[in-house]
């Protein structure tokens, strides 16, 4: 089993393993002798029978799959069935599921008494990757994405990579993106290790997987440490967003938020170029790896400007200019804050037509 230490104020670590027997013996370690999980319709009955294993539940709360679940409603439901359970100061809430269920998991716990410990099992490769580290919580509003939400950081996270094999390929590329992200602003060697091990990733080997998670969580470790609220380092995260999120609501969520950043990266890592942070063939290398992993670096757009309007309402629009977190060189980031409209909306025009 790896480790990974996330040295914030309240330090906690990543365990990252194939065998879910190793999170017994860690909710001992931990004296979790009281659980409630919160998991989705779609893991509770795939894995019904891992649930079943775990001593000691109090109380369990299945929640509709998807991001449509991610809200107030869902929450009052999380509180109504911990109450039911006579949850108490001692419980611990284990969440297992995706994003969605460790956002709204993980709130719930975070205001439940005012705050009950967290115990992550992230089954999605997003989650492993990337959401269930760094303690952001919350759930969507007014339509507004992750508008209410508190941080707080989880006693532990426990990663199996096993339960990424019964992710449908969709959502396993879904997760992927975030990992080709990962490596082009933050890692090199992550980035030739894609390179190097795309097919044994896609065939979801059990070592590659492991491989991945560990130096992704890594990554995210890092970057959280050095900016535990999110106020600058974190943005360089951003890489593929600015873009991705305009993508996602210009259609409507009807795309996938990976599939969206992967169109993001493209249009970002030319804007990148033009810039001179990289140059050709590491542009042409980036559109080339995310092609090959089955992620889109088109789709079709008739009305950019639309799509322009959606860029501007971004939270990372400053003034009437536009900021981006840009790959510089293959494995560091730079943040812009000056780009002009006209300058970005010729890249979306060069990368993905309209
Ligand atoms: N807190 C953070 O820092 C942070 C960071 C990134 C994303 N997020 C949030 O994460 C959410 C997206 O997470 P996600 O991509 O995991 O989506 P998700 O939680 O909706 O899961 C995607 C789908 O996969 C299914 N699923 C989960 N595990 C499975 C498994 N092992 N086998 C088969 N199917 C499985 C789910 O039922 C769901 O239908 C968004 O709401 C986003 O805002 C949060």
């Amino acid at each position: 089993m790896k480790e990974v230490k996330v040295k914030v104020l309240k330090p906690y670590n990543i365990y990252i393993a194939h065998d879910f027997n190793l999170f017994k013996g860690l909710l001992e370690r931990y004296k979790c002798h009281s659980l409630f999980i919160v998991t989705d319709d779609t893991v509770y009955n795939l894995y019904k029978n891992y649930i079943n294993q775990i001593p000691n539940i109090i109380g369990v709360t299945s929640i509709k799959p998807g991001e449509g679940s991610k809200n107030i409603n869902t929450v009052l439901e999380i509180y109504n069935s911990l109450i039911k359970s006579n949850a108490n100061k001692k419980t611990t809430m284990v969440a297992m599921g995706g994003g969605v269920v460790g956002d709204l998991a993980a709130f719930a716990a975070s205001t439940f008494m005012r705050g009950i410990r967290i115990v992550h099992v992230p089954t999605t490769l997003m989650a492993q990757c990337d959401s269930s580290i760094g303690g952001k919580t919350g759930f969507d509003y007014n339509g507004i994405k992750n508008i209410i939400g508190t941080f707080y950081q989880p006693e532990f996270v426990f990663c199996d990579v096993n339960f990424l094999k019964t992710l449908d390929k969709r959502q396993f590329l879904n997760g992927i993106a975030e990992v080709i992200k990962y490596s082009i602003v933050c890692d090199d060697g992550l980035w030739n290790y894609l390179m190097q091990n795309k097919r044994g990733l896609l065939e979801r080997e059990s070592d590659k997987l492991i491989h991945v998670v560990h130096q992704c969580s890594k990554i995210k470790a890092k970057i959280v440490e050095e900016d535990e609220f999110d106020n600058d380092k974190r943005q360089i995260l951003n890489f593929g967003h600015t873009i991705g999120h305009a993508i996602e609501s210009y259609f409507n969520f009807e795309i996938l938020h990976g599939e969206a950043i992967s169109i993001g990266m493209v249009v970002e890592s030319y804007i990148s170029y033009q810039l001179g942070y990289i140059d050709i063939s590491d542009y042409k290398t980036i559109v080339e790896l995310i092609k090959n992993f089955g992620l889109p670096i088109k789709i079709k757009v008739d009305d950019v400007e639309k799509l322009m309007e959606y860029i501007k309402k971004d939270k990372k629009k400053i003034n009437e200019n536009i900021k981006f977190a840009l790959p510089y060189n293959i494995g560091n980031a730079i943040i812009t804050g000056d780009l002009k409209e006209n300058f970005v909306k010729n890249a979306i025009k060069y990368c993905i037509g309209g």
